[in-house]
């Protein structure tokens, strides 16, 4: 079987000022230190993108943006490119959270525009997948998630040089409190891993690593973990707190 290294990852959303952001990234690394069988990355927003950058330097934790576009360069106001992410610390990127999707209607096209840039600028993309609430009771987990692959990864060429991360996070755990089970979690990566499969090949798809978000916590993480397809977690809310990701990393 493959050997997936997990991650624990943070995105702290529209929280923290720099000096905030910079002192929270500064107790994690060094509450960090000891940890050797799990990458971790931290998503602070723009502005503290290079100050946190410098406080993690020779640290165990990498940085990553919550966005990028596309373009380059160019008359694009408040947008930020994959190569000005790079130049300010990151080496990830996350594309398509649902809250991107539905409060400021990002489509599977402009995820996989967002996609392509970020692996051309050898920025691993976290490409963020999941269904809604009535989308679930309604039957058609599976078949949002075909969509928001297929189209997510369109003309998409990995190598082994070109990491890929997915994130599955059902929209309706994000933020509630109402973790997925690890049957449910499991279930949905399994499929999603099944998709890569047929649109990437079986090897390259048994090394992405697919990452679980949603109401993520101390006390739910291990359980997660131990499932086959969850290679690590995207945490928002307990990820603000530098003891509580601490925590959380050391599951
Ligand atoms: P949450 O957010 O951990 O606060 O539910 C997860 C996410 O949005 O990635």
């Amino acid at each position: 079987m493959e050997s997936r290294k997990p991650l624990i990852a943070g995105t702290w959303k529209m929280h923290k000022t720099c000096p905030e952001a910079v002192e929270t990234a500064r107790v994690l690394a060094g509450m960090t230190t000891d940890v050797e069988g799990a990458d971790i990355m931290i998503a602070p927003p723009f502005p503290a993108l290079a100050p946190v950058a410098e406080a993690l330097a020779g640290s165990r934790i990498g940085l990553g943006s919550q966005n990028l576009h596309w373009e380059k360069q160019g008359a694009y106001t408040g947008e930020v490119s994959a190569d000005m992410l790079v130049s300010a610390g990151c080496s990830y990127v996350i594309i398509g959270h649902s809250e991107r999707r539905h409060i400021f209607g990002e489509t599977d096209e402009s995820v996989n525009k967002k996609t392509r840039a970020a692996l051309a600028a050898q920025l691993t993309p976290v490409l963020c997948v999941g269904e809604t609430e009535s989308e679930r009771d309604a039957g058609k987990t599976f078949s949002i998630l075909d969509k928001q692959v297929q189209k997510g990864l369109n003309n998409v060429n990995l190598d082994a040089a070109s990491p890929l991360i997915v994130a599955y996070e059902p929209v309706w755990a994000i933020g509630t409190g109402r973790t997925a089970t690890a049957d449910q979690a499991e279930e949905a990566h399994a499929h999603i891993r099944r998709l890569l499969a047929q649109q990437l090949g079986r090897n390259m798809a048994d090394t992405v690593r697919i990452l679980y978000g949603g109401s993520v916590k101390p006390e739910n993480i291990a359980e997660l973990m131990a499932r086959d397809d969850i290679d690590g977690a995207l945490v928002g809310g307990a990820s603000l707190d530098a003891d509580t990701f601490s925590r959380l990393i050391h599951y």
